[in-house]
């Protein structure tokens, strides 16, 4: 009897704590993780499939794009400025009312959520080409849609002209 108590004391009461304790000190290792890098730590559940995922990134511009050109001296030529304003706040035709996503002043209104903000430099550095291209055709899976039935190649660039004002 007392040999059997000691042995429970020792034997199985000790290494229950002892599990018990692993448990505890990996628990709290985990927990701490999470609290402090989130990210990092979800993969071991498998949370952040979505957030690891590189992101898509941008496709190439076509190759019928590829070599568009702006006309020479339209970006600071004064009257391709207001024609393209014009097009792009909706008074030239009001089918195409690009302000009425991506706002007035460039910064985009709630219809155009996900819109870039245009005086953001970096919108900026993307090229005459991609932004011919993507007017033209529009972005899949996005409200950005194409308008190359309601503007002339020459109204497209009219629009980027201005477009471009708002990063200067
Ligand atoms: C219904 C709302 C809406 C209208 C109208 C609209 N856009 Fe957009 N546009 C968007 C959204 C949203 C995006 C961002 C798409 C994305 O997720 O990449 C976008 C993206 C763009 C881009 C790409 C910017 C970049 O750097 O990737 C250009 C250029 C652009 N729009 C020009 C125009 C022009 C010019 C017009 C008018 C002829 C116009 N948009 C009308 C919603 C709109």
């Amino acid at each position: 009897m007392r040999i059997q108590s000691t042995f429970f004391r020792e034997v199985v009461l000790g290494t229950s704590l002892q599990i018990l304790r692993r448990g505890i000190t990996l628990m709290i290792v985990v927990m701490t993780m999470v609290m402090f890098y989130p990210v990092e730590a979800f993969p071991l559940f498998g949370f952040s499939e979505d957030e690891k995922k590189p992101k898509e990134s941008a496709p190439a511009i076509p190759p019928e794009y590829k070599d568009k050109q702006m006309p020479k001296g339209w970006r600071t030529d004064p009257n391709v400025l207001a024609a393209g304003k014009a097009i792009y706040e909706g008074t030239e035709n009001s089918d195409v009312n690009c302000a009425g996503c991506h706002g007035i002043d460039g910064k985009p209104t709630r219809k155009g959520k996900g819109a870039p903000e245009l005086s953001n430099p970096q919108e900026a550095q993307k090229s005459d080409a991609q932004w011919f291209w993507e007017i033209s055709e529009g972005k899949r899976r996005t409200k950005m849609r194409g308008h190359a039935k309601h503007l002339t190649e020459e109204q497209r660039w009219q629009v980027i002209a201005y477009m471009r004002t708002f990063a200067q």
